[in-house]
């Protein structure tokens, strides 16, 4: 191992697991662990779990606020590229480890760690992501994932905890694996396993179900600047701000929640839930900024890149150059994408219900079938002559013959 001090940095979540992970590494690899926990957004009692892994025995414990980081650098871009994985899912998890990989290769290096941990499963995307992310960052630093190698059952993990001393969960676990930032809440395991059972209701946690939400429709004008959305109902709030409110709003209508089968990149199909509002939300609205104000072969060039975006970013491709590429295509694309869409919200649905701006592509001379008309008809019978052309001299030498 390249290990160039005893020093480890640990991505630490507070959770049984990163917790046990704190003897695990002194135990096993004798490395004293420094607890790094990321906050992306919609963290609580942040103080509480960085006291606790100093008391289950870590050297140090840091908590990094990250959230205007992540907001403006991850998921503006994200944003920028309508980033939706197989056409669902606003990529929560996917969107946030890049984050958290640069934090801890940034804490290895004031810390004079050589090796970075994390708390990954065999099974999943993530540790794709934190292997991928951190060797793209900072390709000498050895990486450990002791969730990989341990095989410990979660009752093994207790009775492991139990035998050192660290608090074990007092209260029946959640039968869910979440993992929840400023993007949204993703629900894994428990009775979510089988496919055919509706999720149930305790699955979810910033959405009311849409057959409690109020029976009036709420609106929110959504105002865009170059791409990024900057103002809610005409008043100008910071990006984190801005998310927060338009999550709250959407979930509290019932909208935002996700149910599907996802095809995981180590080869799993796996029954996949998401509470995502503000992201479906966001991502509506700026999709129908860009339909107003972006010329048609841009646009049509545009949304095939965007699965790439969001399928590079699924598997762990954030800091590849081909993403530096679609990062600076989608900037330039962002220019003029200024405006105000206005959603409407009811009963679990969000619906655009109006759209201007000063860079409006839509000219109502050309659209209107009314007496204002300005498009020239004369052109029209010339224009489809040509462009069917090809097709008329095709037919003429396939058709049929008849004599
Ligand atoms: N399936 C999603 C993804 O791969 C969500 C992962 C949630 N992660 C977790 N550790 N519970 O991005």
């Amino acid at each position: 191992m390249n290990t160039n001090s005893d020093r480890v940095v640990l991505a630490y979540s507070g959770g049984l697991d990163t917790s046990v992970m704190i003897a695990w590494l002194k135990e096993n690899y004798g490395l004293d662990a420094i607890a790094v926990l990321v906050d992306a957004g919609r963290a609580s009692g942040l103080e509480a779990l960085r006291q606790k892994a100093l008391d289950v025995g870590a050297a140090e414990a840091v908590v990094i606020d990250a959230r205007d980081e992540f907001a403006r650098d991850f998921i503006l871009p994200a944003l920028a590229a309508n980033a939706l994985y197989e056409e669902k899912y606003v990529l929560v998890s996917a969107l946030s480890r890049p984050l958290i990989c640069k934090k801890l290769v940034e804490a290895a290096g004031s810390h004079g760690a050589g090796t970075i941990a994390h708390g990954c499963t065999a099974k999943g995307n993530d540790q794709v992501r934190f292997d991928l992310g951190i060797r793209s960052l900072a390709p000498s630093l050895d990486i450990l994932a002791p969730a990989r190698e341990w095989n410990m059952t979660r009752e093994q993990a207790m009775e492991y905890a139990a035998e050192r001393g660290i608090p074990v969960p007092l209260k029946k676990d959640s039968p869910y694996s979440i993992d929840e930032n400023l993007w949204g809440r993703a629900v894994e395991c428990g009775p979510l396993e089988d496919p055919w059972l509706e999720p149930p209701e305790d699955a979810f946690a910033v959405t009311v179900a849409p057959s409690a939400a109020p029976d009036e429709p709420a609106y929110a004008e959504i105002g865009f600047e170059a791409g990024a959305p900057v103002a809610l109902d005409g008043k100008k709030l910071p990006l984190v701000e801005l998310i927060d409110a338009v999550d709250a709003l959407a979930g509290s209508h019932g909208f935002g929640r996700v149910d599907m089968i996802e095809n995981r990149l180590v080869g799993i199909k796996s029954r996949e839930v998401y509470e995502t509002p503000g992201a479906l939300a966001l991502i509506q609205a700026h999709r129908e900024l860009e339909d107003m104000t972006l010329p048609r072969e841009l646009l049509h060039f545009k949304r095939p890149l965007e699965q790439k975006f969001a399928v590079m970013t699924y598997n762990g491709g954030w800091y590849d150059p081909l993403m530096d590429a679609l990062r600076a295509f989608m900037a330039e694309t962002q220019k003029r994408v200024t405006g105000v869409v206005r959603l409407k919200f009811f009963k679990g649905s969000c619906i655009v219900a109006g759209r201007k701006s000063p860079n409006s592509l839509y000219d109502f001379g050309l659209a209107t079938y009314g007496g204002e008309d300005a498009f020239s008809h004369d052109a029209a019978k010339g224009f489809c002559e040509l462009w069917g052309l090809p097709l008329e001299v095709w037919a003429r030498k396939n058709k049929p013959k008849k004599d």
